[in-house]
C-alpha cells in the first residue's frame, strides 16, 4: 500500500500531454480538482488546444524527454508540483532479429527508460521540497510479457518498470509515492500505430484509473479489462514480492 493521496488542490505535471493518454490525464487531473497542470510536451502550440478547453489551470510547459536541457529547464519553472506522471513514451515495430533492432533499441530506451531517470532525478528535489507527493510511470502490459513484433518496446517497457520498483525503494525516504500504471490496449495513435485497431479502450480508463489509484493507495494499476487479466495472473506474485 501507499499513502493515499488526493488529487483535489494538487499542482500536477505530465508529460506527453498534448495528445492520447496524457491529454485524458490532462483532462482528469483538472475535473478531480487539481489546482495547476503542466502539460509538458514537446512542442508549446500542441498543448494550446488543452489551454482552450481547460483555461488556466492549464499551463504548457516545453520538455523533450531525449533533450536533458529542456528537462532541467521545465524543472526550473515547475518548482511547485506535488505529482509527476511521467506518460510519454514511443513505439517501434521491431523485433530481435530485424537490422534495425540496436537502434530502434537505443531510441526506445532513450525516451522510454533514460527518459523517465531523467525525469525523476530532476522532480525529486522538487517534490522532496514539496512535502513528498506522487511519481507515476505509464509502463504498459508489455513491462511483464514480451509482444510478438514489438521486442525493443517491451523491453523498455520490462526495464521501465524495473526503474519505478527502484524509485518506489529510493523516494521512500523523502515521502513521495510511486504508481506503476501498466495499461493494455488503449484508443490512441501509438495503439493504431501498432495495428491494435479492435479491443482497445479509451484513455479516460486510464486517466480515472491513475485518479483513483493514486486516492486508493495502490501501488500498481492495470486499468483496462485487458489488463486486468493480467494483473488478475500476476497479482499473487507482485503483492508479497514487489509491493512487499
Ligand atoms: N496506447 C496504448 O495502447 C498503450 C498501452 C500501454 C502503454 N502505453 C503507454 O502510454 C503512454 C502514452 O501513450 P499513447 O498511447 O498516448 O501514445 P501516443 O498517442 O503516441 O502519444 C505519445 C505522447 O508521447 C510524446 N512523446 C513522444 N516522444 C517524446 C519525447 N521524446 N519527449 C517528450 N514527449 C514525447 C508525444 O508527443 P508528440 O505529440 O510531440 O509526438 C505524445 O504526446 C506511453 O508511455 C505508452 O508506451 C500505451
Amino acid at each position: 500500500m501507499n499513502t493515499p493521496f488526493d488529487i483535489t488542490g494538487k499542482i500536477a505535471l505530465v508529460t506527453g500531454a498534448n495528445r492520447g493518454i496524457g491529454k485524458a490525464i490532462v483532462k482528469s487531473l483538472v475535473a478531480h480538482g487539481a489546482k495547476k497542470v503542466y502539460a509538458a510536451v514537446r512542442t508549446l502550440a500542441s498543448a494550446q488546444p488543452l489551454v482552450e478547453a481547460l483555461g488556466d489551470s492549464v499551463h504548457p510547459l516545453e520538455m523533450d524527454l531525449s533533450k536533458p536541457d529542456t528537462i532541467a529547464a521545465a524543472a526550473t519553472v515547475a518548482t511547485d508540483v506535488d505529482l509527476v506522471i511521467n506518460n510519454a513514451g514511443v513505439l517501434t515495430q521491431t523485433n530481435a532479429l530485424s537490422s534495425k533492432v540496436f537502434d530502434n533499441l537505443a531510441y526506445e530506451f532513450d525516451v522510454n527508460v533514460f527518459g523517465l531517470i531523467r525525469v525523476a532525478q530532476a522532480f525529486a528535489p522538487i517534490l522532496k521540497a514539496n512535502g513528498g507527493g506522487a511519481f507515476a510511470q505509464i509502463s504498459s502490459v508489455a513491462s511483464i510479457k514480451s509482444f510478438p513484433g514489438i521486442d525493443t518496446y517491451s523491453a523498455s517497457k520490462a526495464a521501465s518498470y524495473s526503474i519505478t520498483q527502484g524509485l518506489r525503494e529510493s523516494l521512500k525516504e523523502q515521502g513521495t509515492i510511486v504508481l506503476s500504471v501498466h495499461p493494455g490496449p488503449i484508443a490512441t495513435d501509438m495503439a493504431a500505430q501498432a495495428g491494435m485497431l479492435e479491443g482497445t479502450e479509451p484513455p479516460a480508463v486510464v486517466s480515472e484509473g491513475i485518479v483513483a489509484a493514486l486516492k486508493a493507495g495502490d501501488v500498481h494499476l492495470f486499468p483496462d479489462a485487458l489488463a486486468q487479466q493480467f494483473w488478475d495472473a500476476y497479482k499473487g506474485y507482485a503483492v508479497p514480492m514487489v509491493e512487499g
